[in-house]
């Protein structure tokens, strides 16, 4: 929760995301993880001014070991989504097994437009989850969209009133909880197994590319754009 900011992720929060995950892994209490925003808001994505600050180097850095931990994580993965999901608010979708939205959440994947290429093995989830044809406009685009198109699209389970998002999304973790856990697991793991060594490969391709495409002049022509708006 960091509403000033849109709750915008910081390398230290991505860092402790990825412990808070890893915790909830070893835990055998922990039957699901349920990821919510603050304020109205799910995230603005990468805090873009840490981005230039302390831009990820390689497949080591805070960004991609979230992502792997959300790839490999055994444990049902459940998100609750108010207001805007920008960028990894969106790919991390991609990696949660139940979804819920509000109905103003804002989609929205702006890679391209930020000089950037698609992260969190987008680039091979979307077009598998979506459709190539609207996978393309979302990912070339980078146009918000809304949780109607996303639940149409099959992106995200149910659309709920914003204030009982948070309510659903515990109610779906509770659900999970209630089931036999080991079940749940084996379940998981058929569900995902599939495509887990093409996400990784994924997650490794586009993660090059976007480090490159950090300190390309569109990237940083981008970011200044943003931060010079007003
Ligand atoms: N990184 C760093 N700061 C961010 C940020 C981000 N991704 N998103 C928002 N902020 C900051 C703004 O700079 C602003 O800071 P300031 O008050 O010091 O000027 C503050 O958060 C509020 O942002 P604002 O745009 O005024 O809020 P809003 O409610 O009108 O819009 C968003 C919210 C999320 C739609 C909009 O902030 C946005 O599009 N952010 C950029 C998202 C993005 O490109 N993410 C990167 C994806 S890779």
């Amino acid at each position: 929760a960091r509403p000033a900011k849109r709750n915008a992720i910081t390398v230290a929060m991505y860092e402790a995301l990825t412990a808070a995950l890893h915790a909830a892994i070893t835990d055998e209490a922990v039957r699901a993880v349920v990821f919510l925003g603050a304020d109205g808001v799910f995230t603005a994505g990468n805090d873009l001014k840490d981005f230039m600050a302390n831009p990820p180097t390689g497949e080591d850095s805070a960004v991609f070991r979230l992502l792997q931990a959300l790839v490999d994580c055994p444990k049902p993965l459940v998100a609750g989504v108010d207001g805007p999901a920008v960028g990894i608010g969106t790919t991390m979708l991609l990696h949660c097994d139940l979804v819920v939205a509000s109905d103003r959440a804002r989609f929205q994947m702006p890679f391209v437009k930020l000089g950037l290429v698609p992260e969190g093995a987008s680039s091979v989830l979307l077009p598998a989850r979506v459709g190539l044809q609207r996978a393309s406009e979302w990912l070339l685009l980078g146009e918000p969209f809304s949780a109607q198109d996303a639940h149409a699209a099959g992106l995200v389970n149910a659309v709920v009133a914003p204030a009982e998002v948070d309510a659903r999304a515990m109610a779906y973790a509770a659900a999970l909880a209630d089931r036999p856990p080991e079940a749940v697991r084996l379940a998981k793991s058929l569900l995902r197994d599939p495509q887990r060594q093409m996400v990784h490969e994924a997650l490794a391709r586009e993660g090059a590319i976007f480090i490159e495409r950090l300190q390309a002049p569109e990237a940083h022509a981008a970011f200044m754009t943003f931060f010079t708006r007003k």
